[in-house]
């Protein structure tokens, strides 16, 4: 039995975003199948292109692009330009793009690809969730074909953009009701640990001297907008750093609820002490991270990019 991962990674680049595609696009235990992209940081039009930017970078023009939602599925687009910068990716010089997107949308290629798995497969999302909600709703006969969604996103523990609210669910909340719903089992990475998992100034800076995926990311982290008083924190990295070393989080079984209306939209409810769940659980939610462990494997994985890019591995 091999332990590579097959996945479909589902973004909106956004600065976190590269930097875990960066990871998971050189890592030789992670097979990306599909990649996918969504509304969310910026526009999808930039979302899509920084894909490929990063696919062309990274040498790896062979994995499959589709290009998703353009917006949440009820809510009107927002987006979050002013921590990601106008194109999504600012601060790097990225070689032209090569690849094309695939000539059907996000949706259909998750479905031809989940159709075709000889086993069910995990989907990684790390921005809104509409497209994988549009997948649950148009192809239901799919769900058992997905192992599990890996899905930064949601916090009990405080929002990132309301009080309440992270992100990703804020963008379009319906889409995550949906898919907090869809009885496929998840792990919720979100800012209970991403906001714990910060990559210290002097850490980014250092990145700048590690080949030229190194430059790459420094330039970009540097460019990102989302700071903390300890440094930055890379929400989306997190998703691929579970894949990989699953011992570096604590996780609790928990039913989630999401809230899709009034002033508290966006927010991920844990039914803690079993009010109203009847003790289901949905969610298996990251509430703890070893964060000293995080950024040593962080800073391994700069290599390894390197490496891949020029084709040594
Ligand atoms: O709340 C953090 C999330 O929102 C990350 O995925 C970041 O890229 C933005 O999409
Ligand atoms: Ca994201």
């Amino acid at each position: 039995m091999n332990n590579i991962t097959p996945i479909i990674l589902d973004m909106d680049p956004g600065i976190d975003d590269a930097v875990a595609l960066s990871i998971a696009l050189t890592h030789p235990a992670i097979d990306i199948k599909l990649l996918t992209s969504v509304a969310g940081n910026v526009s999808v039009d930039k979302t899509t292109n920084n894909l490929l930017k990063l696919t062309t970078f990274f040498n790896k023009t062979n994995v499959p692009v589709a290009s998703g939602a353009s917006a949440p599925l009820k809510k009107p687009f927002v987006d979050a330009s002013y921590i990601h910068g106008k194109s999504g990716m600012p601060g790097y010089d990225f070689p032209q793009v090569t690849a094309k997107t695939l000539p059907v949308d996000a949706t259909t290629a998750m479905a031809q690809v989940l159709s075709m798995s000889p086993e069910p497969m995990t989907i990684v999302a790390t921005g809104s969730y509409t497209n994988i909600a549009l997948l649950i709703q148009q192809h239901p006969e799919l769900l058992k074909q997905i192992k599990q969604f890996v899905l930064m996103g949601g916090s009990l523990s405080g929002g990132n953009v309301s009080s309440v609210a992270e992100f990703n669910v804020f963008t379009d909340p319906d889409a995550a009701d949906i898919v907090f719903k869809s009885g496929v089992p998840i792990v919720m990475i979100g800012l209970d640990v991403t906001l714990k998992a910060l990559l210290p100034l002097k850490t980014i800076d250092n990145v700048a001297h590690i080949g030229e995926s190194g430059s790459m990311l420094q330039k970009l982290m540097t460019a990102y907008g989302d700071s903390e008083p300890g440094g930055k924190p890379m929400h989306d990295v997190n998703t691929i750093c579970y894949l990989l070393k699953p011992e570096f989080y604590t996780t609790k079984d928990y039913w989630v609820d999401v809230i899709t209306n009034g002033p508290a939209a966006g927010a991920t409810i844990a039914d803690t002490q079993n009010r109203w769940s009847n003790g289901k659980v949905n969610a298996k939610v990251a509430v703890d991270i070893d964060v000293q462990a995080f950024e040593d494997w962080f800073l391994e994985q700069i290599p390894v990019m390197n490496q891949s890019r020029e084709g040594a591995i």
